[in-house]
């Protein structure tokens, strides 16, 4: 029998040289197209975070893809979903983090009623790469005063080295499935 881990991986399509030449994008489209397939990989966070232990507060989702699966992981743990945006979408007083990229730098925000310090929050994106995404995300929720439990994501790239940039920087981090 497969794995939960081995299951999801079967349904994530890599898609050569996209959106530059070289690059092996890991597309998690397919796993939301099939329901049977959707609801192992949400059942799977649920599961964890269902345990009293690890139960947030409240989860927030990184953008765009983290929206997909954290808003439906809050919504079955019955806790408040916030989203953390690309820099000016969100329309109300905002604390901002920025971050460098390959080339050039992004910029994250979160409302600034979102969290309220001592709230325990899950930070949710659908993929690990460089790192860069999912640490502004837990500065930006920090500088609020939440502490976040632990970041989770679907796919981990580990030899871009940011789930152990994360985890050193003290992140308690989950991740399904590992593409080297
Ligand atoms: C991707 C992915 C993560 C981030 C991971 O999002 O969904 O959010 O990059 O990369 P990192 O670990 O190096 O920060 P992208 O910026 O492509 O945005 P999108 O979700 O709006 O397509
Ligand atoms: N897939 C999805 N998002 C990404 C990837 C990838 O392979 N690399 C960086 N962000």
């Amino acid at each position: 029998p497969l794995s939960v881990s081995q299951y999801l991986r079967q349904h994530i399509r890599t898609v050569p040289d996209w959106p530059a030449p070289g690059v092996q994008f890991r597309d998690i489209t397919p796993l939301l197209q099939d329901p049977r397939v959707f609801r192992v990989l949400i059942d799977a966070f649920v599961h964890r975070y269902m345990a009293p232990e690890l139960r947030p507060d409240v989860v927030a989702g990184l953008d765009a893809r983290g929206f997909i699966v954290g808003a439906v992981v809050a919504y079955e743990l019955n806790v408040g979903f916030v989203p953390i945006r690309k820099k000016g979408k969100l329309p109300f007083t905002t604390v901002e983090e920025t971050y460098e990229l390959e080339y050039g730098s992004a910029t994250v925000e979160l409302h600034t009623d979102a969290v309220r310090p001592g709230q325990r929050v899950l930070l949710i994106d659908d993929l690990i790469a460089t790192g860069g995404t999912m640490m502004a995300g837990k500065r930006l929720l920090e500088k609020q005063g939440a502490v976040v439990t632990e970041g989770a994501a679907i796919v981990d790239l580990p030899e871009l080295g940011g789930s152990e940039r994360l985890r050193a920087a003290g992140l308690n981090l989950f991740t399904l499935v590992d593409f080297e």
